[in-house]
């Protein structure tokens, strides 16, 4: 077939978009989904379903505690609360995450104490965590990016030596393992994002998965005042047993909506087998694009994890080629590969104007407050390493429903051919 490139009139490799499409298709529903929500519906609004997800998600993550919420940043918000994070304590945290993730340690009046990323695999750097601590330094919070599954030992490691306790986001990493170990499950505290993208998903949800009795009491103190007369005795003072809750805690209300729970368990029950796929669609992805240009480079999977993608990101070094990303993008789109920019609102977390004007709500707060010791500073240029990947990322699809491999091929072909003609560009 001829090298010329379709940018330039030459032939597309991918030959026909329909496939692609459809094997990347989401969020999808079918008949269960449907069933499952006339069910709860048709018992009136029963929230029944919440606690059996729970004892599912529960026995999915081997956890002893699971506790649905009605999204991943409400999961977050009591993750930190869980772990004990007071006002002026500080958190350390990846300058490459959901900048949500960021904002719930300022919800509770916490500091963020940005780290730097991995070149490789955009996961917080372990080296960059020892060097923030402080003697302020509360919990590390760990983002597996995109579904590359951080270095957990490293980083528990480093948490047990300054008895810290460690917050998993799992957001893009539902069905990832670290050594054959759920993700969520490793640190104190694991959270979950069940929105419409991820890879299981309630449409709008979130669940926190612990081990830690204290950790989940503490999470059901902010949002679940019904779980109140269950916990122990010290946070049921003000509970009459004649009542069936408590009025006390801070009522955040972070309880799921049943008909999400619903949706969720039909989709925890598809979560492994879906894995399964998205992983033999990626793998053979990656290993086609993996050796084509040093300037080109597919998302890694870190030794000892099964990653997942949440986006199919890869890096390209328009440096080193000469060639802008946004011509390289075009190029692929010509050839019929739908490729894109990474995802959207990856950016330094800091240099959201809440760090770089250090207020959120009064001058100054929490960011200088009273209760903090020391000034956390957020210059540009603090982490480098996340300034410099946004404008490197080029997104492929991910393919998470059975794919033809000829048709993974296709799109391998597609990428090699623009790579072997960037001159041309
Ligand atoms: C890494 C990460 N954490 C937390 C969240 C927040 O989840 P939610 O949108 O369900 O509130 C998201 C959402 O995209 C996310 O990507």
């Amino acid at each position: 077939m001829s090298d010329t490139l379709a940018i330039h009139g030459g032939p597309k490799s991918v030959t026909n978009p329909e496939p692609i499409a459809a094997a990347s298709r989401w969020p999808v529903f079918g008949e269960e989904e449907q069933e499952a929500v006339r069910s709860v519906l048709e018992r009136g609004g029963s929230y029944e379903e919440n606690g059996l997800f729970e004892q599912e998600f529960a026995a999915f993550t081997g956890s002893r505690y699971a506790l649905a919420h009605n999204n991943g940043t409400s999961a977050i918000h009591a993750a930190y609360f869980a772990a004990g994070v007071q006002p002026g304590d500080e958190v350390i945290t990846s300058a490459y995450t959901w900048h949500l993730q960021v904002s719930q340690i300022l919800a509770l009046h916490g500091i963020p104490v940005f780290c730097d990323i991995d070149p490789h695999t955009a996961c917080i750097d372990p080296a960059e965590i020892e060097h923030k601590i402080s003697p302020r330094t509360r919990a590390i919070a760990v983002l597996h990016p995109f579904g590359c599954v951080a270095p957990m030992e490293e980083i528990m490691a480093i948490a047990h030596r300054h008895n810290l306790k460690v917050i998993e986001d799992c957001s893009h990493a539902h069905g990832a393992t670290y050594k054959g170990r759920p993700v969520g499950t490793i640190g104190d505290v694991g959270c979950y994002s069940l929105q419409a993208s991820k890879l299981m998903t309630a449409i709008e949800g979130g669940i926190l998965v612990t081990n830690d009795t204290e950790c989940y009491e503490r999470a059901c103190l902010l949002g679940h005042y019904e779980r109140i007369p269950r916990l122990q005795e010290r946070y049921r003072r003000y509970y009459d047993p004649a009542q069936t809750m408590a009025p006390t805690c801070f009522g955040y209300k972070y309880r799921m909506n049943p008909l999400a729970a619903a949706i969720a368990r039909v989709q925890l029950r598809h979560l492994p087998e879906r894995t399964k796929v998205l992983r033999q669609n990626m793998c053979q992805l990656s290993d086609a694009l993996r050796d084509l240009s040093p300037a080109f480079r597919p998302p890694p999977e870190a030794h000892g994890t099964e990653r997942v993608w949440l986006n199919y990101i890869c890096e390209y070094d328009a440096d080193r080629t000469g060639i802008p990303r946004q011509r390289f993008i075009d190029a692929l789109i010509a050839e019929g590969v739908p490729a894109s920019h990474g995802r959207p609102g990856y950016l330094p977390v800091y240099w959201n104007p809440l760090y770089e004007d250090r207020s959120m709500w009064a001058p100054g707060y929490p960011f200088d407050a009273p209760y903090t010791t020391r000034r956390v500073e957020y210059p540009r240029g603090l982490c480098p390493i996340a300034e410099a990947r946004a404008p490197r990322e080029v997104g492929l699809p991910v393919l998470r429903h059975a794919c033809d491999p000829a048709v993974i091929a296709q799109i391998a072909a597609g990428v090699g051919k623009v790579l072997r003609n960037l001159k041309a560009l």
